[in-house]
C-alpha cells in the first residue's frame, strides 16, 4: 500500500494558514467572513486540482469525491472555520488531511478511493451566531432554522443578512440534508486541543465520546444608580450579583462532578460607567460533560445559586438557553478500525474522551462515527499558539489513511 505525501500535507496546511492568517501566527477565519469563504474556495480548488469533483452545499460545506463514483461513501474531514484569533490546526488539520488521504488513494489507483468522500464543514465554532456545528447540523437535518431566521450575529447584524452576503439562504439551508443518505460512516481527524496525550507520551488516540455542550445567556437586572451617593446596603447592583455567581461557578461544578467543566467567557455591565452602579449585567455560560444528567444538574444548581444571590442583592435573573449539543458516543466498530490502523503504524493508541465539541458529535447518532486525535503541544488550542509537531501531523494522516481504507472496505 502506498502512503500519504507528508510534505504535501504540511505545505497545504501552511498555505491554508495564510488565509485569514495573522502576524502572530494564528488565523482569523470566523464563519461566513471573507477569509472563511476564501478558505472554502481554496479547499474546492485543491479538490479539483486532485482530479476530484468538488461540491458546495446549501450551508457552504465543501465536499469532494471521485468523479463518477456512486454513494454510499465513507465521509472524512473536519471544519474550515476558526474562532477569532484562533490557531491554524483546529478543524483545518482534519479537512486537509482527509484531502491528502483521498488524493493519495487516487494517485495509487486504489479502488477504495471511489468509496470515500472528503468534507470541509461550515461554521463549526459557533462564535458568530451563538449556535455552532451548522454544517453538520444541516447535513443531518437537525439545524434549527427558526433561531437563524430571527437571530443576529455577535455584532448585531441579522443572521439572514450575513448568510445572504455569503451567497446562501437561511430557508434553503436544510437542502443539505439530502446528502445524508449517501454517507455510510464518518471519520474525523483532529488535534487533541488539551494536554493529556503530551503528558502521557502517546502519539495517537482514539476518541471514545464527545461531551455534551450547554450554552446559555444570563441576564441580571438590578437598578442603575449613582455610585457615589448610594450606600452599599441600598444598592441593587447587577454587576456585583453577576460577579458573585461567576466567582462561585468553579466550586459549584467541582462539588457536583470532578470531570465536568464550565466557563463564563464574556460578561458585560450596563451602562458601563465608572461612576454608575450597573443596572444590568449579562454573561454567557457554558457547561460540558459526557453525561446529559450531569450537565442538567449543574445548570439547575447554578440557577438556584444565582437566584439566591440575586435575592440578597435586590436583583433578579433570567436565563435563556442558546444551544444544547447532546453528548455522543463513538461507534465501537469504527473505534476498533482506527485502533488497528494505529497499530499498523506500530503505535498503541490511547482511548480518550473529547472535551471539545466536534462535527463528529452531530454525525454520530446518524452514521457510525469515529475520531482520531494527535497531541497538541502544551495542550494549547483556540489560540495562535496552537501547535502540533510535523511528525505527529504526518503520523495522524497516515493513521487516518489506514482507518479510511478499512472502513471504506466494509461498505456494503
Ligand atoms: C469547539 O471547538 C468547541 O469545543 O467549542
Ligand atoms: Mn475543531
Ligand atoms: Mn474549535
Amino acid at each position: 500500500m502506498s502512503d500519504i505525501n507528508g510534505e504535501r500535507l504540511l505545505a497545504d496546511l501552511r498555505a491554508l494558514a495564510t488565509i485569514g492568517g495573522q502576524a502572530d501566527g494564528g488565523v482569523d477565519r470566523l464563519a461566513w467572513s471573507e477569509a472563511d469563504l476564501a478558505a472554502r474556495r481554496w479547499f474546492a480548488d485543491r479538490i479539483r486540482e486532485a482530479g476530484l469533483e468538488p461540491r458546495v452545499d446549501a450551508v457552504l460545506n465543501v465536499f469532494g469525491h471521485v468523479p463518477g463514483s456512486a454513494a454510499p461513501r465513507l465521509l472524512t474531514g473536519s471544519h474550515l472555520d476558526s474562532v477569532p484569533n484562533g490557531g491554524r490546526l483546529d478543524g483545518a488539520y482534519g479537512a486537509v488531511a482527509s484531502l491528502e488521504v483521498l488524493r493519495s488513494m487516487v494517485e495509487s489507483g486504489d479502488p477504495l478511493a471511489a468509496r470515500v468522500e472528503v468534507v470541509g464543514f461550515a461554521d463549526e465554532e459557533g462564535v458568530r451566531f451563538a449556535i455552532g456545528l451548522i454544517g453538520s447540523l444541516a447535513l443531518t437535518g437537525a439545524l434549527d432554522l427558526e433561531q437563524l431566521r430571527e437571530g443576529r450575529d455577535w455584532q448585531g447584524i441579522p443572521i439572514q443578512q450575513v448568510i445572504a452576503s455569503a451567497g446562501r439562504e437561511v430557508d434553503r439551508m436544510l437542502d443539505a440534508q439530502q446528502h445524508l443518505s449517501s454517507i455510510a460512516a464518518f471519520l474525523e481527524l483532529h488535534i487533541e486541543q488539551g494536554p493529556r496525550m503530551e503528558a502521557d507520551g502517546v502519539d495517537l488516540a482514539v476518541v471514545t465520546g464527545i461531551v455534551g455542550v450547554y450554552r446559555a445567556q444570563v441576564r441580571v437586572i438590578g437598578r442603575q444608580n449613582h455610585a457615589g451617593t448610594t450606600p452599599f446596603r441600598l444598592r441593587h447592583d447587577a454587576g456585583r450579583a453577576a460577579a458573585r455567581a461567576a466567582a462561585g461557578l468553579r466550586e459549584l461544578v467541582e462539588s457536583i462532578d470532578a470531570e465536568a467543566v464550565a466557563n463564563i467567557g464574556s460578561m458585560r455591565f450596563d451602562p458601563g460607567g465608572v461612576n454608575v452602579i450597573p443596572g444590568r449585567a449579562a454573561f454567557t455560560l457554558e457547561i460540558r460533560h459526557l453525561e446529559e444528567a450531569v450537565v442538567r444538574r449543574i445548570a439547575a444548581s447554578f440557577k438556584m445559586n444565582l437566584d439566591t444571590i440575586c435575592a440578597e442583592e435586590g436583583c433578579r435573573a433570567e436565563t435563556e438557553q442558546l444551544s444544547w449539543v447532546p453528548p455522543a458516543r463513538m461507534d465501537r466498530e469504527q473505534m476498533e478500525l482506527l485502533e488497528a490502523a494505529c497499530r499498523e503504524l506500530d503505535r498503541q493508541p490511547a482511548r480518550l474522551s473529547s472535551g471539545a465539541g466536534h462535527d463528529a458529535a452531530i454525525l454520530a447518532p446518524h452514521v457510525p462515527t469515529g475520531m482520531l486525535f494527535v497531541p497538541s503541544i502544551g495542550g494549547v488550542s483556540h489560540s495562535p499558539q496552537e501547535a502540533t509537531s510535523d511528525e505527529h501531523l504526518v503520523l495522524g494522516a497516515r493513521a487516518l489513511l489506514r482507518g479510511v481504507r478499512a472502513s471504506a472496505a466494509r461498505i456494503k
